[in-house]
């Protein structure tokens, strides 16, 4: 079943809608898996991580080489923002509006309007938590849920030479949103597995470089003995990594780091031992957005869930691949 449905946008002000890729009739549809002649309204979060980045490049390269007529709209991590941007692909009659929710909640009342108005919805990247799944078509993506467990069942092994007490704290990405929630619920199944591992400080760096470099500085001033940083994303660990060394420690030596991504800063950091291990969270969703795309508007039936496949990473996996990496 696919998981969690919601939308909110509504702040309005720096709304920026642009088109990209071949511009054709809006309302024509498409025909057999091409994206010829199709347009989509695609919402995206914001432009707070490399990995988002990654995938707005991604969704709009993809939508240039298919033939898709896109129009892109940044919520700024503002769920009122891209809110409001779906009420405008609603308006414009957009044939499909595809959007990655900024949080999980509160998304029936707007995806009820796209449905009403007969313009599908395709959720990428995040879940939204609404029990009628009807509301959207199909939900591409990673399961975040996984990935939090490869990094806490990593964590359980490297420690399990370890004695005595092992002190963590957790940078969480943005409140609300899937892949906090869920990298979270992951990671706490699986450390369970040994009871010297413990949570001794929890909060949010916002999935941002400053926000997790901000949390640390505070972690580091209110916990004597930080053992383990678990960051939701690459950025916030990068972060972290700057306030350990102004703190005068050593990131992956005196203090170990996991986070999720492995986008190129944060494989550097890992090949340069700054980082200990990364979880893989591939963004390049844009190819199989549109083939998804094309199907939903032809009318055909696509699956409820397309989970994304993805690896991780120690610094010597990450040396042999990171001339190779695409983002
Ligand atoms: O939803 C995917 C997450 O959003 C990425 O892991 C993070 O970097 C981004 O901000």
């Amino acid at each position: 079943m696919l998981k969690k449905t919601f939308v909110t946008v509504a702040a309005a002000t720096t709304l920026a809608l642009t088109a990209c890729g071949g511009g054709t009739d809006a309302g024509t549809g498409a025909g057999g898996g091409s994206g010829d002649g199709i347009t989509m309204g695609f919402a995206q979060v914001g432009a707070e991580s490399g990995w988002r980045s990654a995938n707005t490049k991604s969704v709009q390269d993809a939508a240039e080489k298919a033939g898709v007529d896109l129009k892109f709209s940044d919520a700024q991590q503002k769920q009122e923002n891209q809110i409001k941007a779906l009420r405008s692909y609603i308006q414009q009659q957009v044939d499909v509006i595809a959007f990655s929710p900024v949080v999980e909640s509160g998304w029936d009342t707007v995806l009820k309007e796209a449905k009403d108005a007969g313009i599908p919805v395709i959720l990428t990247d995040r879940a939204v938590d609404s029990s009628d799944t009807s509301l959207y078509k199909t939900f591409l993506g990673s399961d975040f849920v996984e990935e939090g467990k490869k990094a806490g069942d990593w964590l359980v092994e490297d420690s399990a030479s370890t004695d005595g007490p092992i002190n963590i704290v957790e940078l969480q990405g943005t409140t609300g949103a899937a892949p906090a929630i869920d990298r979270k619920e992951g990671f706490e199944a699986a450390i369970a597995a040994d009871p010297d591992l413990a949570i001794v400080e929890s909060q949010t760096g916002d999935f941002t470089r400053s926000g997790g470099k901000q949390v640390m500085e505070a972690f580091l001033k209110n916990t004597p003995d930080i053992d383990v940083v678990y960051a939701h994303n690459d950025d916030m660990g990068l972060g972290a990594i700057e306030a350990i060394e102004a703190a005068g420690k050593v990131p992956g030596k005196d203090i170990k780091i996991i986070t999720v991504d492995a986008v190129k800063d944060g494989m550097t950091a890992l090949a340069d031992g700054k980082i200990n291990y990364i979880v893989e969270c591939n963004p390049l969703l844009g190819e199989q957005l549109m083939d998804l795309a094309a199907k939903v508007v032809a009318g055909e039936e696509v699956p409820e869930r397309v989970v994304t496949e993805e690896s991780a990473f120690t610094p010597e996996q990450a040396k042999e691949v990171l001339a190779s990496r695409e983002y």
